[in-house]
């Protein structure tokens, strides 16, 4: 069930969300704690007006809510809302015991969710009074703060350590947390809170609409087949808007989930927990993933860096859809041999899978990067040529230059990398920034006449790619239906 948590500010801002939101969930949660003023006759009344199940929270400032008043006239509060209200469940934390409130509760048929928060780590002891709070009756709650991808490991072995409740709440917050959000079913949890778009209740919060429309959360059941992206920072990026939606017009039970991991390590014993079919890996990962593979293609070892993992029955299986997303917009020009010659600016992990590409497809290529050295290392293991970002006259002669430098980047847009260089006009420019759409670079070489081929369309073409492998079906959508 999706949950939402109502943040506005007044009693008319949650009226708002309610109607709104209420197709997209399935029970509302009252934060009191949030409200400018407690009303209790209008909060009352306004309980009433809620035709979904409503859970009563009246959070304390030390566990992450806004309510500073003495725990007295908390206990007062609560007790004339639940003896005035509707309410099917009061969220009442641990340490929060008040027998008039228990049996006001149960003469009402409300249900107490007992919670414990921890907003710095995992306790240690979380199994276990999880368990203590369920042998009173009372639904357990733990909102605990994962730091670390074996947290999160954790709180996903919840389902087998707590397979004796029936019924639990649990999940991390931050970003650490949310795939213990967005597979609260596979925590074991029988809810799992949503916000409103842009006003997160918590950290971590995920919005209704994504959580109900981009990954369906609610749908997720033990055959759903789990995909993700494992980075750090992870966030960020695009790929759950291009496969989940991949998914939705297929009418696969799958869903694409981003893992914040620190140790790659501790991921690969999540994903044999979780029966994970795939990973598209990103910075830092692309390198530690390799340890782990039964098998790899050509590329992944040349290249020495991987970005898509898929289970293939007895092993994992590293490919580098990176390399083919790259070629995709050039290739025919590459057969076509109307590109033979290459300028590659930068030599960090895009520019090595940019020049094997090139090589591998006998494109003569040169390497203009700020730390020559680095340049002159990557030329001398791929047969390339090299020099310094200022060494503008070897780009004369080529057919198209690659960006591959983080110069231009937001929040560093308006910057160039090769800032005095004319452009000619008949030259490719292919730039891997994808955030600005188009770069500084981007619009000298546009008003010069150039060919652009901006970042967005690779990773398009490479998370395309990333999806044929994880599924073995053709990617569903039109340009015009991805949007990231
Ligand atoms: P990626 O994985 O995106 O390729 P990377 O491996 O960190 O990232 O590589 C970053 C590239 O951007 C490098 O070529 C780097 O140049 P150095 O090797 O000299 O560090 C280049 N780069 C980053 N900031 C730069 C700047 N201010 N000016 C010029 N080049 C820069």
């Amino acid at each position: 069930m999706l949950c939402l948590t109502m943040t506005g500010r007044t009693l008319e801002e949650n009226l708002k969300l309610k109607e709104n939101l209420s197709p997209l969930v399935d029970l509302f949660e009252l934060r009191i704690d949030l409200l400018e003023s407690i009303d209790i006759p209008q909060i009352a009344e306004f309980s009433r007006s809620v035709e979904k199940p409503l859970i009563l929270t009246c959070r304390r400032e030390r566990d992450g809510g806004a309510y500073k008043r003495t725990d007295r006239t908390r206990a007062s509060q609560l007790a004339q809302l639940l003896e005035s209200g509707r309410f099917s469940y009061v969220d009442l934390e641990e340490d929060f015991r008040r027998s008039e409130l228990e049996q006001r509760a149960q003469q009402r048929g409300i249900e107490i969710i007992r919670s414990f928060h921890d907003t710095a780590s995992v306790p240690s002891d979380l199994f276990t009074r999880m368990d203590r709070i369920a042998r009173r009756g009372e639904i357990p709650k733990a909102a605990v703060t994962a730091d670390s991808i074996s947290n999160v490991l954790t709180i996903f072995s919840a389902r087998q350590q707590l397979k004796e409740l029936s019924r639990y709440i649990i999940l991390s917050m931050g970003d650490w947390g949310v795939p213990t959000r967005i597979l609260y079913k596979l925590t074991g949890s029988f809810l799992t809170y949503v916000s409103p778009e842009g006003m997160p209740a918590a950290s971590g919060h995920l919005d209704a609409q994504a959580m109900k429309h981009l990954f369906r959360a609610d749908q997720v059941d033990d055959r759903t087949k789990i995909y993700g992206i494992i980075g750090n920072p992870v966030m960020h990026s695009a790929s759950p808007k291009i496969h989940n939606p991949a998914y939705m017009k297929l009418g696969m039970n799958a869903v694409y989930v981003p893992f914040l991991v620190d140790d790659v390590r501790t991921f690969f014993s999540l994903a044999d927990l979780l029966g994970i079919s795939g990973f598209s890996v990103t910075v830092p990962h692309k390198q530690h993933v390799l340890p782990y593979l039964g098998k790899i293609t050509r590329e992944v070892k040349q290249i020495g860096s991987c970005n898509t993992v898929v289970w293939e029955r007895e092993y994992w299986k590293g490919v580098n859809t990176d390399y083919y997303g790259f070629l995709k917009p050039i290739y025919e020009d590459l057969e076509g041999e109307r590109i033979k010659k290459a300028v590659v600016l930068g030599s960090g992990g895009s520019a090595r899978s940019v020049v094997w590409a090139l090589r591998n497809h006998q494109c003569s290529v040169t390497i203009l990067n700020r730390t020559v050295e680095k340049a002159a290392r990557l030329a001398r293991e791929t047969g390339a040529s090299w020099g310094g970002l200022d060494e503008l006259e070897k780009i004369r002669e080529a057919d198209l230059i690659v960006q591959t430098t983080s110069v231009g980047m937001i929040p560093n847009d308006g910057q160039d990398p090769i800032e005095a260089y004319q452009f000619r006009g008949d030259e490719v420019l292919y730039e891997l920034i994808y955030a600005p759409e188009k770069t500084k670079l981007m619009k000298r070489a546009e008003a010069a006449g150039c060919r652009l081929i901006s970042g967005k369309e690779m990773l398009r073409a490479q998370g395309i790619l990333q999806f044929e492998t994880f599924t073995g079906l053709t990617f569903p959508l039109s340009e015009a239906e991805v949007v990231f």
